[in-house]
């Protein structure tokens, strides 16, 4: 059963290991997630970023420890509040023999077990997430004549849509220009000041340092620090593995801003 036992926490990791293939992925970690807290996880190229925050969602399998989700296990998937949780995969791969346009691939954040159409609120909602990505313009456009970065955007606005507590998103400044990471950051900072609990898998803090509340370092499946953000200026001997992570300048825009940011792009 899923008993709760951090239920303050929007994520707990206890003892997790995952195998994938032959190979061990992620060898034992914990880790938590206060409501409302801000967290990047870094490391190098296969450390197992993308592997983890699949096992948050449950999208792989656990071989040992515990991931619960506001005090739910995610092994009892009907006890996890998902309706609370917003996922942006790293990748996502599209078929361009299904025609899907960007408001109706929005709408699916808005779809659950019970709730199979989105109705007519629902639509409001799917219009101001794709304005929140600067995308509204482009609603009826099938999402296969979108740039990467465009695509991108409008996986994150599917997220934006549930209005979530938790969101959970996997390099979402990767592939996409300054100006639309500007208007991510300003976006993602507002959701903070909401209270909604954020983990942000990146490379390097960059236009995000400002809101970077605390960081996760993954190396090889194991975690090597958890703590302070790196901060800009030559590493501290035992701040190694920021080499090349520096601060990046903050965004000069804040969160009425948001929608402007996007436009024009
Ligand atoms: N389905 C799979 N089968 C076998 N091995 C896998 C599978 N998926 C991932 N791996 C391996 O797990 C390791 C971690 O991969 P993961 O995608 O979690 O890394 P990452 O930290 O997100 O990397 P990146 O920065 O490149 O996105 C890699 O060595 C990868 O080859
Ligand atoms: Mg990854």
């Amino acid at each position: 059963m899923g008993e709760s036992t951090d239920s303050r926490a929007a994520v707990l990791v206890d003892g997790l290991r995952v195998h994938l293939g032959a190979s061990r992925v992620l060898d034992g970690i914990s880790l938590r997630v206060a409501e409302g807290e801000t967290l990047a996880l870094l490391g190098a190229n296969g450390s197992g970023k993308t592997t983890l925050v699949k096992a948050l969602m449950g999208l792989v399998p656990v071989t040992a420890g515990r991931v619960e989700l506001y005090g739910s296990d995610i092994g009892n998937r009907r006890s996890v509040p998902w309706s609370r949780i917003g996922y942006v995969p790293q990748r996502v791969n599209s078929n361009p023999a299904m025609a899907v346009t960007a408001e109706e691939v929005v709408a699916s954040g808005l779809l659950t077990d019970r709730n199979l159409r989105p109705g007519r609120r629902g639509h409001g909602r799917v219009m101001v997430a794709l304005d929140q990505v600067g995308l509204s313009g482009r609603a009826r456009e099938s999402v296969h004549i979108f740039s990467g970065g465009q695509q991108q955007r409008v996986l994150i606005a599917r997220a934006l849509v549930r209005q979530p507590d938790l969101l959970v998103i996997d390099e979402p400044m990767s592939g996409i220009d300054r100006k639309s990471q500007e208007a991510l950051a300003a976006t993602l900072g507002g959701l903070q000041r909401e209270g909604t609990s954020i983990v942000v898998v990146l490379h390097d803090l960059g236009v995000l340092a400002p809101i970077i509340e605390r960081a996760v370092v993954l190396e090889n499946g194991c975690v090597v620090h958890d703590g302070a953000p790196p901060t800009s200026g030559p590493p501290s001997p035992d701040q190694d593995h920021f080499h090349g992570q520096v601060r990046g300048e903050p965004p000069r825009r804040t969160a009425p801003a948001i929608a402007d940011g996007w436009r024009g792009q």
